[in-house]
């Protein structure tokens, strides 16, 4: 017990030593840019009516659902929200997960076996190295949206081949070559799996995706798309055919081994579904940022990003830590992310805008920004 201890001490005191000990923060009154609530969905007066509504027409739900969906807990009311999915997106099919961290485990840690080979972008999500490292596969990483170096690992790997790449990725708010990327799988017989988080709401048709939006479904292995940003609710599905569904619900440890969502959940993600289509939410954010690009004055620093993440590198944890702290004294929830989050370097400030931000705010925020910068 005393080694343990020991060792947990001496971990945080090398956090607090680099400037890098995480915390966690009680909500704040000051204006959002900062969560993945993209659309406002989260927080939406409309969305929500539609759901308290909806709630009447099932007076007797339960609050859990009884277990996982291979036990008690599937419903049919799951099934047929996954269909409904599936052809929005227009996928063979759709599996939920209970987020999209267990969607990234489950499919990832399941499908490739040993002998076969992961290539996947260094900015990855966790959730993806994570699946991957509980998988027997070998990985190799590829520079950032480099074709280049993706062709050379496509070169040296053995067994079946899966790419895995973000369509918008979370820290820096840029875009895979996705077109390119399909090129080269057909090429080298590589499965292409693309993680949507970042996209879904954003781009496409209705905020169907990236891939949609490129009409490219029928060449991307599978997709994982999460509710818990642009859709306002929480979850994940993976998209793909009917038979890696199959393969899923019998091999995926991530979705056999876990109580399933409440139906609330469940009938949340529905109606933002339903908002979703209602209306052209899309316009609305895109007018945003490119309000927010044509405002700011950062020359490079600004990465390039047609996405609702927009990033501006200010390198060292202490600088971009102030760039911060001083933003949300003016009343802005701006969060700077540090090394060992991003490269030491490359520590930025991750602005998210949002449809539930106004005009002016933007404004007031890039008018700041400038006088920082
Ligand atoms: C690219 C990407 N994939 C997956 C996830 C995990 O999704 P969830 O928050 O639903 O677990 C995230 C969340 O930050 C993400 O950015």
């Amino acid at each position: 017990m005393k080694d343990i201890n020991t060792f947990i001490s001496e971990s945080l005191q090398q956090r607090i030593k680099n400037h890098s000990l995480r915390t966690l923060k009680p909500e704040n009154s000051l204006v959002d840019f900062c969560s993945n609530d993209y659309l406002g969905f989260s927080r939406s007066k409309e969305l929500k009516a539609l759901f308290e509504n909806e709630l009447k027409n099932y007076p007797d739900y339960r609050l859990g659902s009884g277990g996982s969906r291979l036990l008690a807990g599937n419903h049919s009311f799951t099934e047929s929200l996954e269909n409904k999915i599936a052809i929005f997106h227009d996928a063979e099919s759709a599996m939920i997960y209970n987020s999209g961290f267990d969607a990234n485990v489950g499919l990832f840690s399941s499908l490739p076996q040993r002998g076969d080979t992961i290539i996947s972008d260094e900015y990855i999500h966790a959730s993806i190295i994570d699946g991957i490292r509980l998988s027997h596969a070998s990985r190799f990483v590829f520079r950032h949206n480099n074709l280049t170096s993706l062709e050379h690992k496509l070169k040296l790997a053995k067994g079946k081949i899966f790419i895995v790449v973000e369509s918008v990725y979370s820290m820096d708010g840029d875009e895979a070559p996705l077109k390119e990327m399909v090129k080269l799988a057909k090429q080298y017989n590589a499965a292409l799996i693309v993680d949507e988080a970042h996209a879904v709401g954003i781009f496409g048709d209705s905020g169907r995706g990236v891939v949609h939006e490129l009409g490219l479904c029928n060449d991307v292995f599978a997709r994982i798309i999460t509710f818990g940003k642009a859709l306002g609710t929480h979850g994940a599905a993976i998209l793909g055919s009917s038979q890696l569904r199959s393969y899923l619900i019998n091999f995926s440890r991530a979705f056999i081994y876990t109580t399933a969502a409440p139906f609330l959940n469940h009938l949340a993600i529905q109606c933002a579904y339903v908002y979703l289509k209602s209306r052209d939410h899309q316009s609305d954010i895109h007018q945003r940022i490119k309000l927010f690009r044509q405002s700011i004055k950062a020359g490079p620093k600004l990465l390039d990003s047609r996405s609702a993440i927009q990033i501006i590198v200010i390198p060292g944890n202490n600088k971009a830590r102030e760039a911060a702290r001083l933003i949300q004294q003016e009343g802005f929830d701006v969060r700077a992310i540090l090394s060992p989050s991003v490269a030491a370097g490359s520590e930025r400030l991750r602005i998210c805008l949002h449809n539930h931000n106004l005009t002016t705010e933007i404004k007031n925020l890039c008018e700041l920004l400038n006088r920082i910068l």
